[in-house]
This record gives C-alpha cells, sequence and structure tokens, in this order.
C-alpha cells in the first residue's frame, strides 16, 4: 500500500482519493554572463577557461553558429582562434536580420546540429551574432532533444545589452513578435565590446535604445551617462579611443547589464508580469511587425518610450522639462521618436489590446516617474493614447529635422 508518507517531499497524493497526485520540484538555474575585452585574439582564454561550467580544451569540437554577416567581417579571426586552440570547431554561417526570424531558421539549426551529432552533455553549440541570431539558436538549442546546452558571442549592441543577458528565446510567427519562444538561458555569454567597432551607427542607436530604456526606469545616473557620452560613444563605436570613452563605455554596458539582471533574476519565468524591464514593449511589438522591415526592434522602442513619457507628462508623473529632456537624448542617440505607422487608424488601441491579452488581462503599462522611476497603471484610456500622439506629433515637427533644440508645449 502506498501512503503519503511513503513518497519524497514534493509528490503527494490526496488522503480520500487513491486517483490524485501532485508533483512539486524546484529546478536550479545558473548561468553566467562575463565581461570580455578581444575574445578571439589568439591569446585570449576567457573561452577555454573563463567559464567553469562550459570549459573547452585541445581536442575538443564544436558546433558554431554564426550570423553570415559577421562571418564575412570576423570570420577569419573567430575561425583562426579555434584552430590555433586545437578544437575542430564546425561552422554554420546564416543570414539573421529580422525579416528571417522565423521558423524555417530554428529549423535550420536543427538540422546542423543533427548533421553535426551533438553530444548533449559535452559539446554547447556556440551562437555569434546579433539578437536574431541567439534568438534563434537559443530556440533551436532548448528543443533539440528537449534542452541542449549553447553560448552566446553577442555582436551587436543590443545583444550585448539585452538579447545577451536574458533567458528568453524566439522567432516571430505570423504577425506576433517573438510568438514561439522558450525560456532557455545560455552556459554563459561573453560580453565583447570590440565586435561594436564594425557595427554602423544605425544598429549602434538601435542598442542604445534598450540602454535609454533602463536608464529611464531605474537610473538617473544612466540617463546622465548617456547625455553625456551618448553621442560620442556612436562616434567612438564603443572603441575606447580615449581613457574617457573607454571608462564611459565600460561604464554604460556594464550599468545597462547590471540594471538588467537584478530585474530579470528575481522574475526569471516572468511569474510576476509587472516588469519595468517591459517599458518601451508595450505598443513597439505591434508598431515593429507593422513596419517590418522599416523600424528595428530598439527605434520601435524608443517611439514607444517617446510617447509613453508623453503619456506620463500628461499624467503629471513627469515634468514639462524632464519629457524635454528625454526626447532630447533619443535624437541624441539617433533614435526616431516618431514613425508613420503611428497615424495608422487604430494601431496603437489594437497594440494596447494585444499585449493587454499577454498580460494576463491587465495593462500592467510602465509609465515614467520622473527620470529614473517608474510605476505601472492599469487604466490607461483610448482618449489618453490619443492625446498623447498628437502631443508627440507636435513635439516632433517642432524639432528640425532631428536638432536637438526641442519647443515646449504647455501642458
Ligand atoms: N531574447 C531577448 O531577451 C531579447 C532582448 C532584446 C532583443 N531581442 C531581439 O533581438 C533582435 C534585435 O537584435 P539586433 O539589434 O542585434 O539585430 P540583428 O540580430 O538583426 O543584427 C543587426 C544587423 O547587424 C548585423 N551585425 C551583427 N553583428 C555585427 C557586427 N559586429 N558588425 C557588423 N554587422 C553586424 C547583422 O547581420 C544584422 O544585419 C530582435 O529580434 C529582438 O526581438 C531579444
Ligand atoms: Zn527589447
Amino acid at each position: 500500500m502506498r501512503s503519503a508518507a511513503s513518497f519524497k517531499l514534493g509528490l503527494s497524493h490526496s488522503a480520500d482519493t487513491d486517483s490524485a497526485w501532485k508533483v512539486e520540484a524546484v529546478k536550479q538555474v545558473e548561468y553566467h554572463v562575463i565581461a570580455a575585452r578581444n575574445l578571439f585574439s589568439p591569446e585570449n582564454t576567457q573561452l577555454l577557461d573563463g567559464c567553469s561550467a562550459a570549459p573547452l580544451t585541445r581536442g575538443d569540437r564544436r558546433l558554431v553558429v554564426i550570423d553570415s554577416n559577421v562571418d564575412r567581417i570576423h570570420g577569419d579571426r573567430i575561425r583562426g582562434y579555434f584552430e590555433h586552440h586545437g578544437v575542430a570547431a564546425s561552422f554554420v554561417s546564416m543570414r539573421a536580420d529580422e525579416t528571417v526570424k522565423e521558423w524555417s531558421s530554428v529549423i535550420r539549426v536543427v538540422d546542423a546540429m543533427n548533421g553535426f551529432g551533438i553530444d548533449r552533455r559535452r559539446e554547447p553549440v556556440i551562437a555569434i551574432g546579433g539578437g536574431v541570431l541567439l534568438d534563434v539558436v537559443g530556440f533551436a538549442a532548448s528543443v533539440y532533444r528537449r534542452g541542449t546546452p549553447y553560448i552566446r558571442i553577442p555582436t551587436t549592441l543590443i545583444g550585448l545589452v539585452d538579447a545577451g543577458v536574458g533567458v528568453k528565446t524566439g522567432v516571430n510567427y505570423g504577425m506576433g513578435k517573438n510568438r514561439l519562444g522558450t525560456y532557455a538561458p545560455a552556459i554563459a555569454t561573453y560580453v565583447d565590446r570590440a565586435f561594436l567597432r564594425t557595427l554602423d551607427d544605425r544598429h549602434l542607436s538601435n542598442g542604445l535604445a534598450e540602454i535609454l530604456k533602463m536608464a529611464l526606469i531605474k537610473s538617473i545616473d544612466l540617463f546622465e551617462l548617456l547625455e553625456t557620452y551618448g553621442q560620442r560613444l556612436i562616434d567612438d563605436n564603443f572603441q575606447g579611443t580615449s581613457a574617457e570613452l573607454d571608462t564611459a563605455a565600460t561604464q554604460v554596458i556594464a550599468e545597462s547589464i547590471h540594471l538588467m539582471l537584478e530585474e530579470l533574476q528575481p522574475n526569471l519565468w516572468e511569474s510576476c508580469l509587472e516588469r519595468c524591464v517591459d517599458y518601451g514593449h508595450t505598443f513597439s511589438p505591434t508598431l515593429e511587425m507593422e513596419a517590418l522591415p522599416a523600424l528595428l526592434h530598439g527605434e520601435a522602442v524608443s517611439i514607444d518610450m517617446a510617447l509613453t513619457s508623453a503619456l506620463g507628462f500628461l499624467r503629471g508623473s513627469l515634468s514639462s522639462d524632464d519629457l524635454d529632456r528625454i526626447l532630447t537624448v533619443m535624437k541624441r542617440l539617433g533614435l526616431p521618436v516618431w514613425n508613420d505607422v503611428l497615424s495608422t487608424a487604430g494601431v496603437l488601441d489594437a497594440a494596447l489590446a494585444d499585449t493587454v491579452r499577454h498580460r494576463d488581462g491587465r495593462q500592467r503599462l510602465p509609465l515614467p516617474v520622473g527620470i529614473g522611476g517608474h510605476h505601472f497603471a492599469n487604466d490607461v484610456t483610448n482618449e489618453e493614447i490619443a492625446s498623447a500622439l498628437s502631443l508627440l506629433a507636435r513635439k516632433n515637427t517642432g524639432l528640425p529635422n532631428g536638432e536637438v533644440s526641442v519647443t515646449k508645449v504647455a501642458s
């Protein structure tokens, strides 16, 4: 006869019936985000011994999935690194941008894993590329044989500060942004800003949008760093060509990652749907997909933040000066505060409705409280959104073609 006592902790069955069981278990999660410098210089051994959970030794083999643009620019050096250290690396070079962030790309990676015959205990897949490549490979690895370890090496700014540090993977499906995906952290992410040397200004700005997001909701200090150095960091491609810019680049990236991890760690599986890191991500998923490929992810996030800053101002949680300061920094970082997709009838109401479905029936809309603070609203009306939109339109036309000055609008 079974008795409740005979089961281990975590498995119980109802006392008055023999046909109901409850299973409880806790899965320990550990992953590493490691700052690196010139990861693929032959003398750098961080990939070999930088993370005890993912060692790499001479004689090992690895499947490396790499963004084809990164491969074109950095591929020879990366291949040379593996050869130098006696690692037999098999490369899959694939196009990875938002227009191919789709199921067929996942299958391509899965086919490569099959072909390689991965030993899933000892041979983590290595993903090298931007946010799209990391999301696609992470997704493929997480479903291949119910979970295969992988390592992320981001090569874009969004990858370094955002897509590379959390636990989410995924691809778009239909008109849905990241509609298919999993929660599956990489064992390790190596954050090497040397890759940003070859990233164009638009994609640097794109990444700065996610950094600005962290600043607006959590840190006036980070905001002020962006105000002071943002433009120069873009001009310098975050390469630290002077001691001052080197310190600023390190601070901006490290602070952004730290603030992000502080928010993610207690809520890795998003059981709490009030996530301040969703700031800028209420309207933007719909805007991004509607405008595809005109708007990059960070650009859509920037427009969402401009709109919700205007909303915050109209609700009295943000001063007129702070609103102007935010829009000015966006311009200075090369980020849009407006796109004509905003004029599509009903697009913002539809975007909010979709997000509400995603957030279990409530808006849980992060809104700025001053610069560096936030609260969550659940009662924003479509009329308020329309008012915020027309305020933003007036502000935008007050900005003569990307100039820094912002005309003040009375409340
Ligand atoms: N999983 C997450 O938590 C998370 C977080 C934020 C963003 N994302 C996702 O990330 C994606 C955006 O990522 P992204 O901005 O990195 O875009 P991306 O991956 O499309 O890369 C942008 C472009 O830059 C090229 N590129 C990459 N590295 C380069 C380099 N070093 N030099 C020159 N060119 C380079 C790529 O080939 C691509 O054409 C979105 O799909 C978004 O949903 C995911
Ligand atoms: Zn984002």
